[in-house]
């Protein structure tokens, strides 16, 4: 039994290169990218919220001082107390053309390395902001500037190091990550299971299946089992299944045919043998004097060939046809001529023989296998002429040459009879396109399979007149 396809052990896909392992890098990479886009605008709103309540502490402690009677009666250690209530350097109020600074005593007024304009704040500043805070230098002062909501035309700036809010920015960042982180986890593996259940696990099983049941067609109980989904994997299942079973089916079937065919190749092989016996003594029989004899003997003789040649075709396709062709440099022309020889057609006493191809066309094929190709098309031609009673023409054979930019096709026709039903309709099916008694209806199919191992086409086509089989060769064998 020939093998189809080639026969490699597959094996299932490893843990890195399965299924399950992709989808879950990829959940978690989808979700490591949106909780950074994420994490990016809560950080600046809480960014912004931290600026906006220190901002707001120094308007109260301006405030509380505005609203003693004298400034200078205000101690010392409350204006302290208030700096660091509002965790801040200095706070300058400006309100009414008034304007009132709060510092700790005898202090510099430290080197402002940011100001943060807080009534023309937006996204985009925002963001750009929390990055700096995040990946600033320590030691930064900030100064907090813009107006008092409550009352118009007042100004506050609050001077204040950006540390603490560097260190709460950041811890914000650490329990934001690892929330998030948490929620990946959990949402990755939450949508793992359920793909897992969905897709992977029946996908694993199809998988599995179809490898096992390649390596072990002849098995019958790798047949998939029966699925009730009846969504595009069920569909899949179930297909498989039907697949599996033809599959199994035709190769159970094939092996019998094949086991017929060796058994019909040594029956028909004895019969040859037997008949070719038999034609010898045939032919010393024709050769008796006796009247009867004389009348008898030739049906015998012509009997018994066409049984010989019955069974030596079918020998031939059993065995012949399976060697690819051996190639070598032939001239067209002459191969024809030998042809139209085996099929007793050159020198027929009745037929005209017209080998138009031209003279010195080398083609590289296989002598032996084209030879055999042509002479079933001439013999079947020959006999569809012989048939004829006589005609008003006279019956020719012809076969020309007509050269494509791909390739070279030959026309082999006759002003024959042309195909009968039976033939036509069976065209090309062994054993079924006979239209003669005592025929195999093999030579067109041997043709055809010839003519395909060169990587030629053979096909019947119109005439006006008889029959004409067209032979296709692919143009790269022909030899410059
Ligand atoms: N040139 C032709 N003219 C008429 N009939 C043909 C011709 N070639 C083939 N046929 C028909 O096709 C049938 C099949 O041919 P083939 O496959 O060679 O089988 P076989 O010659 O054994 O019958 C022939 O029996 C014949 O009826
Ligand atoms: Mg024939």
């Amino acid at each position: 039994m020939t093998q189809i396809t080639e026969k490699t052990t597959a094996s299932m896909p490893g843990l890195l290169n399965g299924l399950s392992f992709r989808i879950i890098t990829a959940i978690l990479a989808v979700i490591l990218v949106v909780e950074l886009l994420v994490f990016m605008p809560s950080a600046a709103n809480f960014r912004l919220g931290w600026l906006a309540d220190h901002q707001r502490v120094g308007i109260v402690a301006a405030r509380v001082l505005d609203a003693a009677p004298d400034a200078m009666t205000v101690p010392q250690s409350l204006t302290d107390r208030l700096l660091n209530a509002a965790g801040a350097l200095a706070i300058a109020y400006r309100s009414e053309g008034q304007s009132q600074l709060i510092a700790h005593a005898g202090a510099d007024l430290p080197h402002v390395a940011l100001t943060i304009d807080m009534d023309h704040a937006n996204t985009f500043t925002e963001i750009a902001g929390t990055l700096d805070t995040l990946f600033a230098p320590e030691g930064r002062v900030l100064r907090i500037m813009g107006t008092d909501a409550e009352s118009p035309g007042a100004s506050i700036e609050v001077l204040m190091p950006e540390a603490p809010l560097k260190a709460e920015l950041g811890a914000f960042a650490l329990r934001f990550f690892f929330l998030l982180f948490v929620l990946a986890i959990a949402t990755s593996a939450t949508l793992y299971v359920i793909v897992s259940r969905l897709l992977i696990a029946p996908i694993r099983r199809l998988t599995g299946n179809l490898v096992g049941f390649r390596a072990a067609p002849e098995n019958g109980t790798l047949i998939i089992s029966a699925s009730r989904r009846r969504d595009e994997i069920g569909l899949m299942h179930r297909e498989l299944r039907a697949m599996e079973t033809d599959i199994y089916t035709l190769l159970r079937q094939r092996r019998h045919l094949a086991d017929l065919g060796l058994a019909v190749a040594k029956i028909n092989h004895d019969l040859r043998n037997t008949l070719t016996s038999a034609q010898l003594l045939s032919d010393q029989v024709a050769n008796i004097e006796d009247p009867a004899v004389q009348r008898l003997a030739p049906r015998l003789v012509q009997s018994i060939g066409r049984a010989v040649g019955f069974a030596q075709q079918v020998l031939d396709y059993g065995r012949q046809n399976t060697l690819p062709p051996t190639l070598e440099t032939v001239d067209l022309k002459s191969l024809l001529d030998d042809a139209a020889g085996d099929a007793a057609i050159a020198g027929h006493p009745r037929i005209e023989w017209r080998n138009r191809l031209p003279q010195g066309l080398k083609v590289s094929i296989d002598p032996g296998q084209f030879t055999r190709l042509f002479a079933n098309l001439l013999k079947n031609a020959r006999e569809a002429l012989e048939q004829m009673a006589d005609s008003p023409t006279t019956p020719r054979v012809e076969v020309t040459l007509r050269e494509t930019p791909a390739s070279l096709v030959i026309d082999v026709l006759d002003n024959g009879p042309g195909l009968p039903p039976r033939a036509r309709e069976h065209l090309f099916e062994p054993f079924e396109g006979s239209g003669r008694s005592g025929g195999t209806g093999l030579g067109l199919v041997i043709a055809r399979e010839l003519a395909e191992a060169h990587g030629a086409t053979l096909v019947l086509t119109d005439a006006s007149e008889g029959t004409c089989f067209e032979l296709t060769l692919p143009r790269a064998l022909k030899v410059a």
